[in-house]
């Protein structure tokens, strides 16, 4: 058979009106990660492949993520918007440029897979001109059915359009269809809005396709898979279903995870071997923990590297741009932010370590503060190797503290510390022989019943 190359991608990313927010549908994150990031890092990409994305028309941020991902990505943008078959029509040129084949897709269904794509490309070399993806929804609201008959696909009913007995239909659309690209421009130019919405349907392409005496064909997949997210709610429920497979996937990979229904990841995150997460851990976007490490409970970490035997937590918040080196040891209400420690560092209690360089080996007492920001602009701490600071002590930035150093406890240090000196800076200390002895005879007069 006659190879099929070139692919046109239309993805429908503009605005849905259910989420309630100022944040565009598609820009939502399930597991630390656009609706949209996910569905395009599942289509197809390489030579061949053009990839149009229609967005609404306030619609900068959406084309920027767009082009994050898939740098090849042409916007098109929806001015009104009257309907998913409108939506792909504003992507008229590459449609009009004909490509052997044409998926549609919606940016709202982020959990769909690579294979699902091919399985669809796949119906279209074996002849027919339209594959829409079905699936058997547990309550199929909301969803376009597919109406079959005689085991053939005659129709998507949309569901403000159908009837009592079609409601009762729970195979339902996808939404991602694959056409056959060099009728898709005539079969999606003749579809109108003659429905109870006004809208241009999408769905109405399969009818179309029958009348043209062409044939259409469902290819079906599960509801996990293609979970469209209008609401929050169906956000909430695709979030969970992503972190079932990402917790799936990392105790495949060899992660223990002490509760795994506990423990949040995101799509990016990744492990070395024999690394621990206890229960209730958090981990954000642009986290890899490498081999050995310890995550304990109830710490929350993004954008960091983890190095190799580095224990955090519990309750640590590791923030985005820290680096641990390995065998670094973060204790238990330690905040740090944009900080590298290297090797060996020690942070036990209490800390919060921001705009900071600390060399290997140093030791940061219980309650040290890297003072950072001085109300207008942030500043770095250096602190050198092997450096001891001791608890309690505040580091107002810029400041470097020299290797080998040594901060006496309570200093609040505002000038620089050479390399092996010791800084204390705090009031000399006065002891009062009896003081205490002194104090609690005057208080005790003074509180004893006067006599009448
Ligand atoms: C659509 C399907 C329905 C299917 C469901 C699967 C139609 C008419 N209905 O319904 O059969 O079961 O998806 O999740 O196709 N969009 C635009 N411009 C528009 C309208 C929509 O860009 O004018 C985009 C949205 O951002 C969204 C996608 O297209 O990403 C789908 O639109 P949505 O409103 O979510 O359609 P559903 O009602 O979910
Ligand atoms: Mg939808």
């Amino acid at each position: 058979m006659s190879g099929r190359t070139s692919l046109t991608i239309v993805l429908a990313a503009g605005e849905g009106t259910r989420m309630r927010s100022s944040l565009p549908k598609v820009l939502h994150p399930v597991a630390g990660q656009s609706l949209l990031a996910h569905v395009l890092s599942a289509a197809p990409a390489g030579a061949g492949t053009s990839l149009a994305v229609v967005v609404g028309p306030d619609h900068q941020l959406v084309a920027d993520e767009a082009r994050r991902y898939r740098r090849d990505a042409e916007t098109f943008v929806q001015r009104d918007r009257k309907g998913t078959a409108h939506a792909v029509l504003s992507a008229r040129e590459p449609l009009a440029r004909g490509a052997d084949d044409l998926i549609v897709a919606f940016g709202d269904t982020p959990l769909i897979s690579a294979a699902t794509f091919a399985r669809l490309r796949a119906a279209l070399k074996q002849g027919a001109e339209l594959a829409v993806l079905g699936f058997r929804a547990a309550d199929p609201t909301g969803y376009g059915r597919l109406l079959v008959e005689g085991g053939r696909l005659m129709a998507i009913r949309e569901q403000a359009d159908a009837s009592a007995a079609e409601r009762e239909v729970t195979l339902c659309n996808a939404g991602v269809m694959a056409f056959d690209g060099r009728k898709a421009l005539s079969i999606l130019e003749k579809i109108g809005n003659a429905n109870s919405k006004g809208e241009y349907y999408l769905t109405d392409a399969v009818a179309i396709v029958r009348d043209l005496g062409l044939e259409a064909v469902v290819i079906e997949t599960s509801e996990d898979e293609v979970r469209g997210i209008n609401t929050k709610a169906q956000l909430a429920e695709a979030e969970n279903v992503m972190q079932a497979r990402l917790r799936k996937a990392a105790l495949d990979a060899g992660v223990t995870l002490v509760a795994p229904e506990t423990v949040y990841l995101a799509a990016d995150t990744t492990f070395g071997k024999d690394v621990t997460i206890e229960p209730f851990v958090v981990i954000g976007p642009g986290v890899s923990i490498a081999d050995g490490a310890v995550i304990h409970s109830f710490s929350h970490v993004v954008q960091t590297s983890i190095g190799k035997k580095a224990s955090v937590g519990p309750y640590a918040r590791l923030r985005p741009g820290t680096s641990l080196g390995d065998g670094v040891r973060i204790g238990n209400f330690v905040e740090t932010k944009a900080a590298t420690l290297e090797a060996g560092v020690k942070v036990n209690h209490l800390s919060y370590v921001g705009d900071a360089h600390v060399g290997a080996n140093a030791n940061l007492g219980a309650g040290t503060i890297t003072c950072n920001y001085d109300g207008f602009s942030k500043h770095k701490t250096e602190i050198g190797e092997g450096a001891f600071v001791g608890t309690n002590s505040s580091l107002v930035a810029p400041v470097k503290i020299g290797k080998g150093a040594y901060i006496g406890s309570g200093s609040v240090i505002t000038r620089d510390v050479p390399d092996d000196a010791m800084a204390v800076e705090r009031s000399q200390q006065t002891n009062r022989e009896d003081g205490a002895k002194r104090y609690r005879e005057i208080k005790t007069r003074a509180k004893a019943p006067k006599a009448d």
